[in-house]
């Protein structure tokens, strides 16, 4: 397989030696100076320079590792979605029109491979999804055209950032289009569907989180120490990407692993209810229309794949409230409720 990591490599030592970049990490170094001496502690000559190209040069290669390894495994747990039918299922669900569809993570193609027309991007931060999605959609005998090229950045409020290669050439929408690109900002998807003056008719947005995105929130490592906060919240930008790259009216298909679940009797709530409580928390720029759940019973015992139970719950005035479960409701649903919510909404 294709790897990127002599161009991160390159990128990132290049990124760090950029004058404002060196700027700014001597700004670092100063303020750390100053604290220390504040504090009446130790001369410290640890430049933060220093420490980025080494932690460059010594995570880079690991991340490229786990990236790769994470391709392999969700091609893995994907194919057994596939033969169990959550892929076909959720396509016979929404009924996509033929028109431009935007698969936002599209993995390893496998929501692709079900589309019944080929005009459709598929966007992902992993170059090595992308190739396993290349590789099945011309198995199946489809065309499909992947740009994966990807680089280290320095963005001034998110730190260093894997970026995509910009794409400026004009790509035929006809055809499917394997793209790099970073879910937080779909710079590049964005970029080309602007150069061709058109937005996308509709936008995909399937199984979501899982252990994907811990691995490719590396570099908020270096920064914070944690990953970001939207591990919880895997479709917290859904609204605002939708009215970036789709059409007025045009549909938002999600299948989230979401099941909400009746805390007094321990069963799942309808889908419907369940969809109104993520039209709460998507807001309203996109109308939710119809609902449904589907068993991701594949996914039970794989770790690091989560699955974001919610507990329906009543206050002292019998208003009904959403909450996470607590540890003892947790210990009792879990590996019972493994749901794939699919909601179909319209971009208002
Ligand atoms: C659990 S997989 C789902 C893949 C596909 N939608 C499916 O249903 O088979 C999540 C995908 O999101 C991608 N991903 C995670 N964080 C991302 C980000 N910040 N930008 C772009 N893709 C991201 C991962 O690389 C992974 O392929």
């Amino acid at each position: 397989m294709e790897s990127n990591l002599q161009e991160w490599l390159s990128s990132a030592e290049e990124t760090i030696n950029d004058r404002r970049v060196s700027a700014y990490l001597e700004e670092l170094d100063e303020a750390m100076r100053k604290q220390l001496k504040e504090e009446g502690g130790d001369i410290c000559d640890r430049s933060h320079k220093t420490t980025f190209q080494q932690i460059a040069k010594i995570l880079l290669p690991v991340v490229d590792k786990r990236l790769k390894n994470y391709a392999e495994e969700w091609d893995e747990v994907s194919r057994h979605h596939k033969e169990a039918g959550i892929y076909r299922d959720a396509v016979g669900f929404f009924k996509p029109e033929e028109g431009l569809l935007v698969d936002i993570g599209c993995g390893g193609g496998r929501l692709i491979e079900e589309l019944p027309f080929d005009s459709v991007i598929g966007v992902d931060i992993n170059n090595y999804c992308l190739q396993f999605a290349e590789e099945a959609l011309k198995t199946q005998g489809r065309a499909a055209e992947r740009r994966s090229r990807t680089y280290i950045s320095f963005h001034p409020e998110r730190g260093f950032v894997l970026r995509p290669y910009p794409i400026m050439e004009e790509l035929d929408f006809t055809k499917i289009q394997l793209l790099a690109d970073d879910m937080e900002d779909l710079r590049n998807t964005v970029r080309v569907l602007y150069n061709q003056g058109r937005k996308a008719d509709s936008m995909s947005f399937m199984l979501p989180g899982g252990h994907s995105a811990q691995l490719v929130e590396f570099l908020e490592l270096l920064r914070r120490g944690e990953p970001r906060a939207y591990l919880t919240h895997p479709y917290k930008w859904v609204s605002e990407l939708a009215t970036k790259i789709c059409k007025p009216n045009g549909s938002v298909y999600l299948g989230l692993r979401r099941p909400v679940i009746n805390a007094d009797t321990n069963t799942l709530v309808s889908a419907d209810v369940a969809a109104e409580y993520v039209q709460k928390e998507i807001g309203n720029t996109i109308g939710i229309e119809r609902a449904k759940y589907l068993d991701l019973i594949q996914e039970n015992g794989i770790t690091g794949i989560n699955i974001f139970t919610k507990v329906i719950d009543y206050d002292d005035e019998g208003k009904e409230k959403l909450r996470d479960p607590t540890a003892e409701e947790r210990g009792k649903i879990s590996g019972q409720y493994i749901n794939l919510l699919l909601i179909h909404g319209k971009v208002k």
